[in-house]
């Protein structure tokens, strides 16, 4: 993977072997936003093949010339930093259209003539990768017919792969159905799920900042910590994809890929490489080391939430209800709050409080790892909720780092302990890469490194964790929406579901602004 992964050389990426890929759905908002601006920045930084091309393939009626033209436009809008006209000419003159119907089985053929005259044109290699950035009922049809076509049989040392984008299924039996069926066509090292979460550098951060140090290894475990504290909160609210968001909710949404691959990360063994099943073995296990809920405790551990209108930024903005394509009447949830427990030595009885929502009052996502409290025999008089508590914060977005936070004396007569926090930036030390996120995902995918793309029973076995949420709900009548404003934290069942435990949800300061939301607590006179 990642880090000293076969990909690498001297901590540099190798550039990426000769291939044709192959989008589906190009005409879409994927391919414009992070596709296309992605691809630009691996070439600008060398790690695309000279012998690259991308046929794009959607139903609008294009050719070359129109293709190149609108994303041409588009990345005046998308790309992540100032485009070089020299460096975009070379990827422009590589980009390729196909229109068609993902369900016509004529399309295929004509994909596959194009396919490989553009091979043999860019001498490609027969090294061919899909790209499925379509909605979910074309996976199964498109990797069929690609395998009928005879597009993805590998052999003379050449590669085939499908990338299956988001959402993998929408409960365990269709995500079970659909590895079943693209598994009749292709293998699973051809298969590459993807969860872009897994692109950013900060979660990738993880696991080196876990087993790369050997002072936090020791005390990552039930004995030294309190309880782990995820959220993923967002400012926006469900956009122009109302119709989606509808069947899909937020627990479907965020928690079965993004939030319990943060979970895993934080929560696995050492694997024994960074090769690609060695470290996907190790996630696995976590997710099957969740505890599964009962419908009673699904009722009691788990909170969800409808954002009501409400202010953001200053600016009025409308109720989830009120969105386009939304029913006037839904019960989808924008917010969802669960507490996990694992069933291993490491974390038996630590919770894992996880939360994620829309409309809320920040965008930010971080993961906290709150330690247990020290004994207070030195701070008798002094009430237990002033002590300060030590919270170690992996800030994922929008700002990258990471801080400690541990309480100091505050200089002065009085004893009095304020909470301060020791924070890195990643940009400070290390500057700022124009990313889309998806650079290092489709280079890996390039190169065949497989370890942040999902395996088949990791997809399985993340759907189970969620599975007795989902059935709880559906046998449960509809919720009181909605239950939050827009612009706040969420519910405040979501409170409750930490209050019981005796603690609450915190967010760190945020550590490009610097600023400090802890106050000082005077302490009992030393002695
Ligand atoms: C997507 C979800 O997978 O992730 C969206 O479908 C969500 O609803 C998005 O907004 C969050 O990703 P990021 O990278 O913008 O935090």
């Amino acid at each position: 993977m990642t880090p000293m992964a076969a990909n690498e050389k001297n901590g540099r990426l190798n550039t990426a072997p000769p291939c044709v890929m192959v989008i589906f759905g190009a005409a879409g908002d994927l391919t414009k936003r992070k596709l296309i601006p992605a691809l630009y920045n691996l070439k600008v930084s060398n790690l695309l093949s000279d012998n690259f091309a991308v046929i794009g393939v959607a139903r609008a009626e294009l050719n070359d010339e129109e293709f190149r033209r609108r994303l041409s436009d588009d990345m005046r809008e998308f790309a992540t930093a100032e485009v070089n006209s020299g460096e975009w000419q070379w990827l422009e003159e590589r980009l390729y259209y196909l229109s068609g119907d993902f369900n016509d089985g004529q399309m295929y053929a004509r994909l596959k003539a194009l396919v490989e005259k553009t091979d043999q044109e860019r001498n490609a290699q027969g090294n061919y990768f899909f790209y499925l950035a379509t909605a979910p009922e074309f996976f199964t049809p498109v990797v069929r017919q690609l395998g009928r076509a005879g597009l993805t049989r590998e052999e003379n040392h050449h590669w085939r792969r499908a990338v299956i984008e988001k959402p993998f299924g929408r409960d365990l039996e269709s995500a079970q159905k659909l590895n079943r069926d693209i598994k009749r066509v292709l293998k699973e090292h051809q298969i590459y799920r993807i969860d872009h979460y897994l692109g950013k550098e900060t979660v990738q951060n993880i696991l080196i900042f876990r087993f790369g140090n050997g002072i936090f290894e020791p005390i990552w475990n039930r004995r030294y910590i309190d309880c782990v504290q995820i959220t993923a909160a967002e400012k926006v609210g469900v956009e122009e994809r109302g119709g989606y968001y509808e069947s899909a909710g937020a627990l479907r949404d965020m928690v079965p890929n993004h939030l319990l691959q943060l979970v895993t990360l934080t929560a696995m063994e050492p694997p024994i490489s960074f090769e690609a099943d060695a470290v996907r073995d190790e996630q696995t296990k976590i997710l099957h080391a969740i505890q599964r809920l009962s419908p009673d405790e699904a009722a009691k551990r788990v909170a969800r939430g409808q954002y009501d209108a409400g202010e953001i930024d200053g600016e009025k903005v409308p109720a989830y209800r009120s969105e386009p394509n939304v029913a006037p009447d839904s019960s989808t949830e924008t917010f969802v709050a669960l507490k996990l427990l694992i069933d291993n030595w490491r974390w038996a009885d630590i919770p894992f409080y996880l939360r994620t929502g829309k409309r809320l009052a920040a965008r930010d996502t971080e993961i906290a790892i709150q330690f247990k409290r020290a004994p207070f025999v030195l701070f008798r008089e002094t009430s237990v909720e002033q002590l300060t508590t030590n919270r170690l914060v992996l800030h994922i977005q929008p700002d990258e780092g990471i801080s400690l936070r541990f309480g100091a004396k505050v200089p002065g007569s009085v004893m009095s302990i304020g909470a301060v926090d020791m924070d890195f930036d990643y940009e400070d030390y290390f500057g700022n890469t124009p990313s889309t996120g998806y650079e290092r995902l489709l280079h890996d995918c390039m190169v065949g490194d497989a370890t942040l793309f999902q395996r088949a029973d990791q997809v399985e076995a993340g759907w189970s964790v969620v599975a007795p949420i989902q059935a709880a709900w559906s046998a449960a009548p509809p919720p009181a929406f909605p239950n939050y404003k827009a612009g706040s934290w969420g519910p405040k069942v979501a409170d409750d579901l930490l209050g019981c435990d005796d603690t609450q949800w915190e967010i760190t300061h945020d550590i490009t602004t610097k600023k400090r939301p802890h106050g000082n607590h005077e302490l009992a006179p030393a002695r």
